[in-house]
């Protein structure tokens, strides 16, 4: 049975436009001998865009980007020494805008390790672990203020949002995922002293665990988290946790993996009520940008995320593998530096060829 799937790109600043090039090579490749067709549709936002038009994402763009099937997002963010852009306006006004309005409550960041890749861990051992962390709540929706601003007095206040169907839906996405992998899940709080969430959190998971008897859980506070993400990796299947403590965590686990240039990242709205977007954990790296020597592998990979989600396994797997032999080559043979982006692309789209 043929079926199309209609995907929103959004190559968006610096690296993002270069790296998603080569996402859409190994899409292309992947589904070569499948009877799918991928109809894409360019969006051109970000911090380049702002400065043209002052739009960071209109109501009519949203609901266009709502009548795809997924997103393709590169990266957005402009060089921090550009003094044109406030702060936060592209990240607030169009990142969490999206995760937002799109319900991505899913914020998935799979982390592993490839045989022979190095990594800044003494242990060579080999790990392979997934985070969850909630998308849509907690201390991000800004839910504070200032009172009394610039004063000796001033107030500032950011309330971390959790609810019970925001904590639950998280949750049981995760026992899900667990109860699909090796049934071992990790819940990362902090509720020693965050006792109103953290409870909450903890029931959550208390109640999913009745239903899952073959997923075995533990807790683990958040600093320990790092600890152990650091010595001792291989612990770890799947990791819950909220918004603030998954932000901070998966960038540990981007470092101790082998590197921001090949973590990708989900974020899922669970339902399909909206589509779901895939994007690379790192930024638009301005200062690589226009080089052609930025690292492919993290937007390939989150086009394999993306082909997954969509129902298009077998083709996901292909991207997988592609990645995960042609990263072990290049750490073995030590042909792996200097690479273009291009001749990274090209690589794995010959590896997926011939995977067809
Ligand atoms: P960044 O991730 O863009 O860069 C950090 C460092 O990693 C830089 O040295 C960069 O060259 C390197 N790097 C990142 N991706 C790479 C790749 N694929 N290959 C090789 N090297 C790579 O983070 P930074 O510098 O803090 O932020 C730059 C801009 O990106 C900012 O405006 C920031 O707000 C934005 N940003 C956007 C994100 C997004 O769109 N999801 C996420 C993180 C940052
Ligand atoms: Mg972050």
């Amino acid at each position: 049975m043929s079926q199309t799937f209609s995907i929103a790109v959004i190559g968006g600043d610096g690296i993002g436009p270069e790296v998603i090039a080569e996402a859409r090579r190994a899409l292309n490749a992947a589904l070569a001998h499948e009877d799918t067709t991928l109809q894409y549709t360019d969006y051109e936002l970000g911090t380049s865009h702002w400065l043209k038009t002052g739009e960071t994402l209109h109501e009519e763009t949203l609901e266009s980007l709502r009548a795809h099937d997924a997103i393709l997002f590169g990266a957005v963010g402009a060089d921090p020494q550009d003094k044109r852009i406030p702060s936060g306006v592209i990240e607030r006004d169009l990142l969490l805008k999206l995760r937002f309005e799109l319900d991505h409550y899913i914020n998935l960041r799979p982390t592993r390790t490839y045989p022979g890749v190095p990594t800044p861990l003494a242990a060579a051992e080999d790990f392979d672990f997934v985070v969850v962390r909630e998308g849509t709540e907690g201390p991000y929706v800004g839910n504070g203020g200032t009172l009394r601003r610039g004063s000796e007095h001033e107030i500032a206040t950011e309330v971390s949002v959790n609810t019970a169907h925001g904590v639950r839906r998280v949750v049981a996405d995760a026992f899900r995922r667990a109860a699909s992998r090796r049934g071992r899940l990790t819940l990362v709080h902090k509720h020693n002293v965050l006792t109103h969430a953290g409870n909450l959190w903890r029931r959550a998971v208390e109640e999913h665990a009745a239903q899952y008897p073959q997923v075995s859980w533990d807790y683990m506070h958040v600093d320990a988290a790092t600890i152990h993400m650091v010595a001792d990796p291989q612990r770890f299947d799947v990791i819950v946790t909220d918004n603030l403590f998954g932000d901070i965590l998966t960038d540990l686990a981007g470092a101790v993996s082998g590197g921001i240039g090949q973590a990708p990242s989900a974020s899922i709205n669970g339902e399909g009520t909206a589509p779901s977007m895939f994007e690379p954990v790192h930024g638009s790296a301005p200062d690589i940008a226009g080089q052609g020597i930025a690292d492919p592998t993290a937007a390939v990979l989150c086009a394999g995320l993306m082909l997954d989600h969509l129902g298009l396994d077998q083709a996901a797997a292909r991207i997988e593998r592609a990645v995960h032999t042609q990263l072990s080559q290049w750490a073995e043979q030590d042909t792996g530096q200097g690479l273009s982006t291009t001749e990274r692309g090209e690589a794995y789209v010959s590896r997926i060829k011939a995977l067809t």
